[in-house]
């Protein structure tokens, strides 16, 4: 047990059965020390269908500790009961994990509700009096986590809140006090400096946990993996091979009932700001010493720090707004007439950028980055298109079905890594090459089904483990390379429109095929 952090590790806890294994063995996961985690937005849609289930998948997997306690706090004439059964409901519906009556009621009996307004000090009051008996009742020991899962619009109410009641501050060098903040993080470079300046006022950093989700993916820590365990892929990675990167996140829904927080923000805030960003440094880093919190951030924040401005904005970035359509054959809306959306709103969803990283590796390879919603299909992917070979020995007519060699992360929904290359046709008389395609597929090499983002990033933030957390620093550069891209934006017109079910507007290719080269079809 290590009292200093509030948690033991997991093998503490199999000492007594397993006295041979190693403690410095890090192969499974660890279980989080006693704590609470306080719930600020429980009937949003984060909450209902991404934290809550991902706490029971925890509990379930044995990586809660039996005291362990959620409290939801609210505008809602609500008793405890009836927040669990909001949380039964929820995890009932979206678990990755069977479900299990006596997993439930061991976190059912952990559950509070406090009943108040995010603006009202009485409440938090109130919140103060619900951790201090579950730190008696439950011992969660003073060890308390606040999940911000509410409109950024609230984040300084609450902040200020948490400050004046004393709830920030554990007050005891046994107990820690952290917060959670899911994006967006401001939405420019001024407005994001603001909150990390409020945020800094209340939590030291370390104790501030921002969450990207898409680094708590599994085949998103694969790149960090593959890149720096193997030896065949690096000497590759650099302007000498590479001829492009295409990084792709691609959704077939449409905005749904997320107006309220979708209009305004549009996709670049919304993913590139921050997934594809995170994305491009993690395939374009240099090696980091070790893969500790500051060794890997470290090297993010050189290779975001030399992505140099897009010189045109015109001709390097691409916008559009999902007309009405049809998409798998059902009919859909166009996003200006979804629920909730203006009909003259200019948010985009979809966005493309080429960005350049201007270093000895990378100079002269054009970064693609394209992300939107209502397209051809759900897939997120990080492909590395490599140049041709300098001479084909072959007849013209021998080559025609090769294109450039690939190296695809495929980061989901199908995931694991796809390598394109050219074969021979087999009962051809001349030496006839075509694509081909070799794949790893997660599923078929490891029996365990990856755990959701979001079931790794709660217990980090319970355990105090910062890597998988982007820091200001990365926040603030992703603002610097969008903002001038978001500010042109802001003073033109309206986005494209482009077809529900396809691949974006016309001027996305127009961007990509200036430069010579093409959209990967993922
Ligand atoms: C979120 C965005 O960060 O990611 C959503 O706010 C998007 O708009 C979602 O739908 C997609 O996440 P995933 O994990 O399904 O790619």
């Amino acid at each position: 047990m290590n009292l200093a952090d509030g948690h033991y590790n997991e093998t503490d806890h199999l000492a007594p059965l397993n006295p041979l294994r190693d403690p410095r063995d890090q192969r499974l996961p660890r279980i989080a020390g006693p704590s609470a985690l306080i719930l600020f937005g429980v009937t949003g849609d984060l909450s209902r269908k991404k934290v809550m289930p991902a706490i029971y998948d925890l509990a379930n997997r044995g990586l809660l500790p039996p005291g362990f306690a959620l409290v939801g706090f609210a505008r809602r004439d609500w008793a405890d009961q009836d927040f669990a059964e909001i949380v039964h409901d929820s995890v009932r519906e979206h678990c990755r994990t069977p479900f299990r009556e006596d997993t439930w009621r061991q976190l059912a009996s952990g559950i509070r509700f406090v009943a108040g307004d995010l603006a009202d000090a009485a409440a938090y009051e109130s919140l103060k009096r619900t951790v201090a008996e579950l730190d008696e009742t439950r011992g969660t020991q003073g060890n308390h986590a606040f999940y911000l899962s509410i409109p950024p619009g609230m984040f300084p109410t609450v902040l200020e809140h948490l400050k004046s009641s004393g709830l920030a501050e554990s007050g005891s060098p046994n107990s820690w006090r952290r917060v959670v903040i899911e994006k967006p993080f401001g939405r420019d470079l001024a407005s994001a400096q603001k909150l990390n300046r409020l945020v800094d006022a209340v939590f030291p950093p370390g104790s501030v946990f921002r969450i990207d989700h898409y680094l708590g993916k599994e085949t998103v820590q694969n790149i960090l993996a593959v890149r720096f365990a193997n030896m065949m892929f690096e000497p590759l990675w650099n302007a000498n091979y590479v001829r492009n990167v295409q990084i792709t996140m691609a959704e077939d829904i449409g905005i749904g009932g997320r107006a309220g927080y979708y209009d305004g923000i549009g996709a670049m805030r919304d993913v590139i700001q921050n997934h594809l960003l995170q994305l491009l440094a993690l395939t374009a880093m240099e090696e980091p010493i070790s893969f500790s919190a500051d060794d890997v951030r470290a090297e993010k924040v050189k290779v975001l720090s030399a992505v140099t401005r897009p010189t045109s904005v015109e001709k390097h970035a691409s916008r559009g707004q999902y007309a009405a359509g049809w998409q798998g054959g059902i009919p859909v809306k166009g996003f200006l007439e979804e629920d909730g959306i203006s009909p003259h709103s200019r948010t985009e969803t979809f966005a493309a950028i080429r960005l350049d990283v201007a270093t000895r590796r990378w100079a002269g390879v054009p970064f693609y980055l394209r992300a939107g919603k209502r397209l051809g299909r759900r897939v997120t992917e990080v492909a590395i298109v490599f140049k041709n070979a300098p001479h084909l020995p072959f007849d013209s007519s021998s080559v025609q079905e090769l294109s450039n060699n690939a190296f695809v992360f495929r980061i989901q929904p199908d995931e694991g890594i796809t390598v394109r290359f050219g074969s021979k046709v087999p009962n051809t008389s001349s030496l006839q090459v075509r694509d081909v395609n070799m794949d790893f597929q997660y599923g078929d090499s490891f029996v365990d089904t990856s755990p959701e983002a979001y079931e790794r990033l709660i217990l980090d933030v319970l355990l105090g483990d910062p890597p998988l957390f982007p820091r200001h620093e990365e926040v603030e550069l992703g603002w610097k390379i969008l903002d001038p891209i978001l500010d042109r934006w802001e003073e033109e017109g309206s986005p494209e429109q482009y077809a529900s079910g396809g691949w974006g507007p016309p001027s996305a290719y127009e961007m990509i095929e200036r430069d010579g080269n093409t959209w990967r079809r993922p």
